[in-house]
């Protein structure tokens, strides 16, 4: 099952209330994304969507199995004038449709859609140190660890999760 490759398209407004229920079924597991299910907003993956399309200086992408949207992923510019050559990246695959190529999927689009744009020239990620899977995935792709924030996570009475800071140069 599922191991057709998932066609990927760019995310629409009203795919946020899907996108945005996926994230929070993530996030009932520790250790994954940092967010908490009540912190997830559909109208702030909304925003999101629509932010990346207008502005242009970043990309929202969904995978899709049989029309069902399995993943979704993006690149958002950091804001400011010097920091402006670097995107950060957030890739959630929905539950049920890990492990099955859909985040490496995304993340080749993500990657090609970088490297053709000369105005990017890093992308950047935090991941949690418990996320195996993750971690392996952006290995594999040529990121590398930059630094790692000890004890930032904090899931339950002392239980620490370190974040760790990972990059790919896709400039000149
Ligand atoms: C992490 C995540 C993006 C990976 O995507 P995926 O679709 O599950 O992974 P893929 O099937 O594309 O596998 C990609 C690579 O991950 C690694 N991988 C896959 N399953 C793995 C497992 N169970 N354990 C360790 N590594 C694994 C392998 O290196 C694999 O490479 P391969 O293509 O050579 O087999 C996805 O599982 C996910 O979104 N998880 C929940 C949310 C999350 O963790 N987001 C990232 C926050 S930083």
């Amino acid at each position: 099952m599922g191991s057709d490759a998932p066609s990927i398209r760019n995310a629409r407004p009203e795919d946020a209330p899907l996108l945005a229920a996926a994230e929070r079924a993530i996030a009932r597991v520790p250790g994954r994304l940092a967010s908490r299910p009540d912190e997830i907003d559909d109208d702030a993956v909304r925003g999101t969507i629509v932010a990346l399309d207008e502005r242009g200086d970043g990309i929202y992408l969904v995978a899709e199995r049989e029309g069902t949207i399995v993943g979704h992923a993006f690149l958002e510019a950091l804001s400011l004038a010097v920091t402006s050559h670097v995107v950060r990246l957030t890739i959630a695959v929905h539950e049920g449709h890990q492990g099955q190529g859909v985040g490496r999927a995304l993340m080749n689009e993500l990657l090609r859609w970088a490297r053709s744009n000369p105005r990017v020239e890093k992308v950047e990620l935090q991941v949690r140190s418990s996320n195996g899977r993750a971690i392996a995935l952006y290995r594999s792709l040529g990121f590398v660890e930059e630094g790692r924030k000890t004890r930032r996570l904090k899931i339950g009475p002392d239980v620490y999760i370190d974040d760790i800071y990972m990059a790919l140069w896709v400039g000149p």
